[in-house]
């Protein structure tokens, strides 16, 4: 059975396979053929950038801002990497209005099998296990039906549809997903 755990070494070898394949953590920032390059010369240094994120993050109009805290879980079983997780602990305004607080990526081999709704899942009961958030907000691009139903069915409710920041013309969905 699949589990969420803290990103760690002994999914390194599978989680590059999975960058060879087209996984990205963020479905608008491909990676990039030197970040793979980097991240297979030296593991333990991206598990630890991953587990100990920086504080500011360079946005998508290469600006510099604040990076919230975060956590980042990692979907696996035994020790093959399926996909990742993250949740912001608050929101900036940035955030606000898009992004929000949950952002998920599976592996291209491993989707359509229930992943990402499965992990959404856990997450939620990570948060409310570990964090004080009463309600999660969820961003979705408008082009992405797999990602609305993968919220839809962990309770998403559909709050807006909201321009993208960066995108010019492109328009997403917004929803909330209570958790008490
Ligand atoms: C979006 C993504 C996370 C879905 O992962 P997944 O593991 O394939 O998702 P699941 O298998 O749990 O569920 C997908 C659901 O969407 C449905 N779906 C898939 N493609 C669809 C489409 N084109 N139109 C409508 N529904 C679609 C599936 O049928 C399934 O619903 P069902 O269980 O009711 O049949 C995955 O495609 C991905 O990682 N994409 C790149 C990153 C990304 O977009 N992240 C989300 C950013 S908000």
């Amino acid at each position: 059975m699949p589990a969420l755990v803290r990103p760690d070494l002994a999914y390194m070898a599978s989680y590059v396979d999975a960058l060879h394949e087209g996984y990205a953590r963020d479905s608008l920032r491909p990676e990039s053929p030197e970040l793979i390059a980097q991240i297979t010369r030296e593991p333990e240094w991206f598990v630890r950038l991953v587990n100990n994120p920086p504080t500011t993050i360079v946005l998508p109009d290469a600006s510099l801002g604040e990076r919230v805290p975060e956590t980042e879980l990692w979907w696996v079983e035994d020790d093959r990497f399926l996909g990742s997780v993250g949740v912001r602990h608050r929101l900036n305004d940035l955030l606000e209005a898009w992004g929000g607080h949950i952002g998920y990526s599976v592996r291209p081999s491993a989707r359509g099998q229930g992943h990402a709704t499965a992990m959404l899942a856990a997450m939620l009961d990570h948060i409310r296990e570990h964090l004080s958030l009463d309600r999660v907000t969820l961003t979705v691009n408008s082009n992405n039906p797999a990602s609305m139903r993968v919220i839809e069915k962990n309770g998403g409710v559909f709050r807006d549809e909201i321009p993208h920041p960066w995108i010019e013309g492109d328009t997403g969905r917004r929803y909330w997903i209570d958790l008490r």
